[in-house]
């Protein structure tokens, strides 16, 4: 299909199979990764221990982890809930704190939730967004349909890094509620 451009310099967004073509790279996250992203642990864990549902996948596309080089991902996030919170990515500040982030939304509906200090702001996430994650700032993303699954890719220096303790002593401050048939937006910890 893509025979004339050399493997090693593109990539495509498989939408058939919502995947990235040419990744190398492949990621799962299930119930039982995200331990302490949910109000209802306990419940959270209950889940895991029976169903433990994959919360999302992630296809990257490697680079030489040094400056000026740049990652590629894209994430799909499947619908559900933990006691009526959505489905969320565990969220993570980049280590480098020079580094921002693109998010392009590629399918479904959801949050981009952007953290700084005790600022919380939110970008929603509907086909063809793009969403601007500038330096320093932590960011997590929620599926707020049942319909399906938020799809999106991330752009971002290859010298980032990804910090997870830091949410634990800067956490997002908004959290996200099934309500009717759309969202609520709450207080988070
Ligand atoms: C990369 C980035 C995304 C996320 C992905 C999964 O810097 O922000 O590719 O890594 O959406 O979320 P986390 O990494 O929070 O599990
Ligand atoms: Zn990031």
């Amino acid at each position: 299909m893509y025979e004339k451009i050399p493997a090693g310099f593109f990539t495509a967004f498989d939408r058939q199979n919502s995947l990235l073509y040419n990744a190398d790279d492949y990621e799962e996250r299930k119930l039982s990764d995200l331990q302490g992203c949910f109000v209802a642990e306990e419940i959270r864990h209950q889940m895991a221990l029976q169903e433990n549902k994959t919360v999302y996948r992630v296809y990257k596309k490697t680079a030489p982890l040094v400056a000026g080089e740049l990652l590629q991902a894209v994430t799909v996030l499947f619908p559900g809930t933990v006691n009526g919170e959505f489905f969320m990515t565990r969220g993570h500040y980049h280590i480098h704190p020079k580094c921002a982030e693109i998010f392009f939304c590629l399918g479904g509906r959801g949050l981009l939730l952007l953290q700084k200090g005790n600022e919380t702001k939110w970008v929603e996430m509907k086909p063809d967004v793009i969403a601007y994650i500038p330096a320093g700032w932590g960011h997590r993303t929620v599926n707020t349909s049942l319909a399906g699954p938020l799809v999106f890719i991330a752009f971002w220096p290859a010298v980032a890094g990804q910090n997870y303790q830091r949410r634990l002593k800067e956490p997002f401050g908004k959290r996200v509620f099934q309500a009717d048939r759309s969202y609520v937006i709450g207080d988070g910890d």
